[in-house]
C-alpha cells in the first residue's frame, strides 16, 4: 500500500522542488507536534503545513494573474505589486489553488495557510502555529529558528512575537517593503503584552 505521505508528496512534486517538498513535510510534523501540545487540530495543523507552500516557487507574474483572476482578497495588493514582492502573495495563492485541487476542504486550514506569510492582526491558534511552524521547523537551521523552537514548545505566544520581531527586523536591515498587515500584526502584540 502507497503511503499517505508518499501521495501528498507526489502531489506537491508537481509544483515544488524536491527541497521545498522536504520543507513542506517538515513544517507538516512540527506544525502537528505543536496543534497537539497546544490543544488545536493536530490533523489540520498538519494538513496546513503540507500545503502551505504550495505556490511557493511560481513566478512573480503567475502569482499576479492568479489572484486578480480569481479575486482574492490581499490586504494592499496595490502596495505589493507597487513594492514588486508578489511573492508575497504566494500563501493566499496556495490556499485558494488547494482548495481548487480538492487538498483542502477545511477552511480555518485554508485561513492559517493563507496568514502563513504575512500574518493576521487578530491570529487564531492554528494561524499561530503555521506561522511559527514554518518560521521553526526542523530544517531550519539559523539560530533565529533554533530560539524560536524551544519556546514554540512552552510559549506559543512567546514563539509568535519572537518570530514576528525577527520577520520584521529581517526586513528593515535589507531597507526592504514592510507590509502593514505585519506592522498591525506586531503592534497587537504589543498591546498585549503592555
Ligand atoms: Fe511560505
Ligand atoms: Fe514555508
Amino acid at each position: 500500500m502507497i503511503s499517505r505521505n508518499v501521495l501528498i508528496r507526489s502531489e506537491l512534486a508537481r509544483e515544488l522542488s524536491s527541497s521545498r517538498v522536504d520543507h513542506s513535510q517538515s513544517v507538516a510534523r512540527w506544525a502537528s507536534v505543536l496543534a497537539r501540545l497546544h490543544g488545536a487540530d493536530p490533523s489540520r495543523a498538519e494538513r496546513a503545513g503540507w500545503f502551505h507552500d504550495l505556490a511557493k516557487e511560481w513566478r512573480s507574474s503567475r502569482l499576479t494573474a492568479y489572484v486578480r483572476a480569481h479575486k482574492i482578497a490581499v490586504p494592499h495588493l496595490r502596495l505589493i505589486l507597487a513594492h514588486k514582492r508578489a511573492g508575497l502573495l504566494h500563501g493566499y495563492v496556495s490556499a485558494h489553488l488547494a482548495q481548487r485541487r480538492g487538498l483542502v476542504p477545511d477552511r480555518q486550514t485554508r485561513v492559517a495557510m493563507a496568514r502563513h506569510t504575512l500574518g493576521h492582526v487578530r491570529m487564531g491558534l492554528l494561524d499561530k502555529i503555521l506561522y511559527v511552524a514554518d518560521f521553526s521547523s526542523p530544517d531550519r537551521r539559523y539560530a533565529q529558528a533554533v530560539r524560536v523552537r524551544r519556546w514554540a514548545r512552552r510559549d506559543l505566544d512567546e514563539a509568535l512575537r519572537l518570530t514576528v520581531s525577527y520577520k520584521i527586523g529581517d526586513v528593515v536591515q535589507r531597507s526592504g517593503f514592510l507590509h502593514p498587515t505585519t506592522v498591525a500584526l506586531w503592534n497587537a502584540l504589543c498591546k498585549e503584552q503592555a
